[in-house]
């Protein structure tokens, strides 16, 4: 199947219009409708939102097929259902991901990554205290597994900044506010003290996360959660700072 490139999306589908066009699938579950037949509910999603589907016929076809993180291309009808809006789906077939663009699909922050990367940089290129420094730098400027994390995770499943690169758009946010607070109030604080706070208070989301496609939490996320892991991991890299020569 020749798919066309994405031009109907999400948030833009109203009542009675119809629908052709890809979707990323962010839930799907089987239900058994009134009459005994199974029908499947799912959440279909792309860069501009989400928007909930029904599929009546031939559920039993895509049972294990249409599930999460799968991407599909969708005919159908959207329709208003108890004040929602519904796609009930007519036609659904799996597609690779070399069908799609996946950038269409997931919603990012409109500021650049590696720009907000280096304005981060440059916050800690102006630490004054050596080891608090070195701590920084081992995480964000030695460690390519933990720059490239930093730079695509999302801050959160939902709430605030859910979104790619959420994650580090939060963090050097609350690192300017940081650097306001040291200057207001001076000499009362540790500004490079400050300044880890703010590098490492969420940085355990990395990898409580997950966010190749839908957001999620993982298994160690959902076992140990972000405050831990972001400990675990300072800790870890001030014992390898330490047995340094
Ligand atoms: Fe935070």
């Amino acid at each position: 199947m020749l798919v066309p490139s994405k031009t109907q999306f999400a948030k833009d589908l109203k009542d009675k219009d119809s629908v052709a066009s890809t979707f990323l699938i962010k839930f799907s579950a089987v239900a058994v409708g009134k009459n005994g037949k199974p029908y499947m509910n799912l959440v279909l999603m792309d860069k501009s939102g989400e928007i909930e589907a029904r599929l009546w016929e031939d559920v039993t076809q895509h049972v294990g097929q249409a599930v999460r993180d799968n991407f599909i291309w969708v005919e159908g009808r959207c329709q208003s259902y108890q004040g929602r809006r519904q796609v009930v789906i007519n036609k659904l077939q799996i597609l690779r991901e070399d069908q799609v663009e996946p950038k269409q699909y997931v919603s990012e922050s409109f500021l650049d990554p590696e720009a907000l990367y280096a304005q981060l940089l440059g916050y800690v290129d102006t630490m004054q205290d050596p080891y608090y420094k070195a701590l920084a730098e081992s995480v964000l400027k030695d460690d390519a597994d933990i720059m490239d994390r930093v730079k695509r995770a999302p801050a959160a499943k939902s709430v605030h900044h859910a979104y790619k690169t959420g994650l580090l758009e939060h963090v050097v946010s609350i690192t300017g506010i940081l650097d306001g607070l040291s200057k207001h109030y001076g000499k009362y604080l540790d500004r490079d003290l400050l300044f880890l706070g703010g590098f490492f208070h969420d940085i355990g989301k990395i990898w409580e996360l997950s966010y190749d496609r839908v957001t999620d939490y993982t298994m160690e996320g959902k076992l140990i959660g972000h405050l831990v892991m972001g400990v675990e991991l300072v800790d870890r890299k001030i014992r390898e700072l330490e047995a340094q020569p």
